[in-house]
């Protein structure tokens, strides 16, 4: 039953003991009830694609058996949906079914960024890219809450790595956070308004995100206006009362009272203000309003066709050489691979779902074709010959008119709690892989993972390559509807391909040494650095091909004024089926001060279109879409200049392009005596007056002579400038110059 807020005046009658309990668990996954005060205990379970609610006991590793439920696509497959509508349904029936297991707040999403390919959480992530991500999580918070349970947005922040996940300083700059890390959390928490935040194990800068204080509460509560709970990843804090003091609300689990006590003596000892203590308590009080009580059960069939349907949404057909697919019913299907019976469906962790049933995908293909051949391929307990299993598969495959290579990792190879070393799939895989395709007159390869994995080695001697990714409990029918045309493909990489793990920008600081993790690739993350150091991938973000084909044309942009634009173009289905393309829309600029990636992802839409129909779009850029984050005034800048909107068919490939000049910010930089000469003399008016000076007023040499002639001291600060080259300005001269310098925007 949903309960009223509880009187703010309850605070009043607790004692600070009692206060000090409510901010941390009862158990692993509920909250102490205060029943004299009317304040209940709630369950915060995990997430994020489906409801993990234990039956009895608590472990969070996943060995406790949990109650039957859903398990829908992980966020890997619905970042590459491009679909904030595939998000929002998974997220509406993750409430329903939180709701009917009992659960105040479901655990999740996860918007963290993919900085590597190899982190073994990266199944539970959306993207490489924080639009994309933010925008999925979003939808997800708030069709979840729209049901009645909380949702956790997580691990805030900077938790891109498993390894030393518990004490790793990610060390990552401030524009990086602000531009790359940080505005995914920042659109689910001011968009969607998640009741909790979930903290993260790692430091950031050297310090536990659980007593972060800058992140804790400058930035989420002050700049984001965030006003739900902060919750601990299950054991996050390590000290209580500093996590306290940064912003820390709920500790979860519990620490059987050690906590509370820690919290009651620092107050009582005068080193923690009560007025912390109750604003924490105030915070958990009124998330226990949240709906906890039972209500009913849930439509299980009706949430397997969901995720069926919506696993379809999220598979990326890469390659599709001599349309090999969709297969026909009519031809002879070799399926290949144990993958095809034993689906890898969802990542191993603390998300692990007792699935309500799951689909294999020999079954739903045999539904399409009866007469479909099988042959295992390989073991993936590694208790078969593999050479004889491959050896069985290449003589089915060539007997076949097409064969059906269903390939990918196992849990050994990924997982929460550990990294992957390698972007390879398993050897025998591989070479199951070469020895189908050189027996067969059609190979299709099926994947299965939650992180990246090379295609390098095979590639080319296949025809078509279906990136499942992990599709969730429907996901082996979801393939079917795909491999037979039941479905036409719509889903596009939500993080590049790259050819080698070399070449990807963390692979020289992944994942740290020595304690720390320097994210030394700063802002250019995934295709932003792919793009700007035109580094070749086997696919770029945003690729993923479809049935039918589809055109786009007519790009108008509208500059709005105010440093804000909207794009307009119109996608024609050019086709014989329906189908759905992604509009892509990114901005391109060298404006400003900084380095800015090649072009970054600024709006995207999906649309569905009949054979021959035609849509036109219209998207909006706001002003966040031109800005980069200016560090020394510590806000968002637009840079005067020019900004170019391209539509993209993918992060590579551009095919159409406008440029439009923007006035920006017309801020000018402060300069002081420890401003370089440099920006002394590119400031307008401190600029020319320190020229005219330093030239005595000798108007006979031209000005830009003269600054020609200082550039070679251009990076030394203005005071030792003047000190060593000897230059004795009168104090009074020296006062003017300074005071035109700090005029600032006022010089504009
Ligand atoms: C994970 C969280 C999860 C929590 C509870 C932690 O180990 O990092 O994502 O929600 O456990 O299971």
């Amino acid at each position: 039953m949903a309960r009223t807020e509880p009187d703010a005046r309850i605070l009043d009658t607790l004692t600070l003991e009692q206060k000090a309990a409510l901010l941390s668990g009862r158990d692993f996954w509920t909250t102490k009830p205060l029943e004299e005060a009317g304040i209940p205990s709630i369950a915060l379970c995990d997430g994020p694609h489906g409801v993990r609610r234990e039956a009895g006991g608590s472990n969070h590793l996943g060995i406790n058996e949990s109650l039957p439920a859903t398990c829908f696509p992980p966020a890997v497959a619905v970042g590459s949906s491009w679909d904030p509508e595939v998000a929002a349904r998974i997220g509406a029936a993750i409430g329903r079914e939180g709701r009917a297991l009992g659960v105040a707040v479901v655990l999740g999403p996860g918007v963290n960024i993919k900085r590597s390919p190899l982190c073994g959480r990266n199944f539970e992530y959306y993207s490489e890219d924080p639009l994309l991500s933010g925008v999925l999580g979003a939808a997800h918070v708030a069709a979840l809450q729209a049901e009645g349970p909380g949702a956790s947005v997580k691990h805030f922040a900077a938790n891109n790595q498993e390894t030393e996940r518990m004490r790793v300083s990610a060390d990552v700059d401030e524009r990086t956070l602000r531009e790359i890390y940080f505005p995914a959390f920042e659109r689910v928490l001011t968009q969607a308004r998640p009741a909790t935040v979930m903290c993260s194990y790692n430091r950031v800068n050297g310090v536990h995100a659980s007593q972060n204080r800058w992140l804790l509460t400058d930035v989420l509560r002050r700049e984001w206006g965030f006003s739900g709970v902060v919750v601990s990843d299950w054991g996050a804090v390590q000290d209580r009362v500093a996590a306290l003091a940064a912003g820390l609300d709920l500790e979860m689990p519990g620490t059987g009272g050690a906590s509370d006590r820690r919290i009651v003596d620092a107050v009582r000892a005068g080193e923690l203000d009560e007025a912390v203590v109750n604003a924490s308590v105030r915070r958990v009080v009124a998330l226990t309003a949240r709906h906890s009580g039972v209500s009913g059960a849930f439509d299980a069939d009706a949430h397997h066709a969901l995720a069926r349907e919506l696993a379809a949404e999220c598979a990326v057909l890469l390659k599709n050489d001599h349309n090999a697919l969709p297969l026909s019913p009519r031809a002879r299907i070799a399926v290949i691979g144990e993958f095809a019976v034993r689906p890898r469906f969802q990542g191993g962790g603390s998300s692990h779902i007792n699935a309500t049933r799951v689909d294999a995908a020999l079954d739903a293909i045999r539904a399409h074709a009866p007469d479909a051949v099988y042959a295992q391929g390989f073991s993936l307990d590694g208790t078969g010959d593999d050479r004889l299993l491959r050896a069985a598969a290449a003589e089915a495959a060539a007997a076949a008119d097409v064969a059906v290579v269903f390939a990918g990792l196992g849990e050994r190879e990924e997982s929460e709690g550990f990294d992957r070393e390698t972007l390879g799939l398993p050897a025998a895989q591989v070479e199951l892989i070469r020895a189908v395709a050189a027996a067969a007159r059609r190979t299709v390869v099926v994947l299965s993972n939650g992180g990246v994995v090379s295609l390098e080695g095979w590639h080319d001697e296949v025809d078509a390559v279906l990136e499942g990714w992990l599709l969730g409990q429907a996901g082996g029918s979801a393939i079917a509807d795909i491999l037979f045309g039941v479905v036409n493909p719509s889903g596009r990489l939500a993080e590049s391909i790259p050819m080698r793990l070399q070449d990807t920008p963390s692979y020289l600081n992944f994942p740290g040494e020595a304690g720390h993790v320097r994210y030394g690739e700063g802002v250019m993350v995934g295709y932003r650095y792919y793009e700007t150091v035109e580094r070749p991938v086997r696919y770029p973000f945003g690729h993923g091909l479809s049935y039918t084909t589809f055109t786009v044309g007519g790009l108008t942009v509208a500059h709005t004024g105010d440093d804000t634009a909207t794009v307009t173009v119109t996608v024609t289905n050019t086709g014989q089926r329906a189908g759905k393309h992604v509009v892509q829309v990114y901005v391109s600029t060298t404006a400003g001060p900084v380095r800015r990636p090649a072009r970054e992802l600024r709006a995207f839409t999906k649309v569905s279109l009949a054979p021959g129909e035609s849509r036109t779009v219209t998207l909006p850029l706001d002003r966040r879409a031109f800005a980069y984050y200016d560090v020394p005034l510590g806000r968002w800048v637009v840079a005067p200049g020019d900004y170019t909107i391209q539509i993209c068919e993918n992060a590579s490939a551009v095919v159409a392009e406008t440029t439009i000049r923007l006035d920006g910010d017309a801020h000018v930089p402060v300069v002081s005596l420890d401003s370089t000469l440099g920006e002394w003399l590119a400031h307008p008016l401190a600029g020319p007056a320190l020229l005219k000076v330093l030239t005595g007023g000798d108007s006979s040499r031209p000005a830009e002579d003269e600054a020609d002639g200082l550039r070679m001291a251009s990076s030394m600060p203005m005071g030792r400038f003047l000190t060593f080259a000897g230059i004795h300005l009168p104090e009074e001269t020296l006062r003017e110059l300074v005071k035109l310098g700090q005029s600032g925007d006022a010089a504009a």
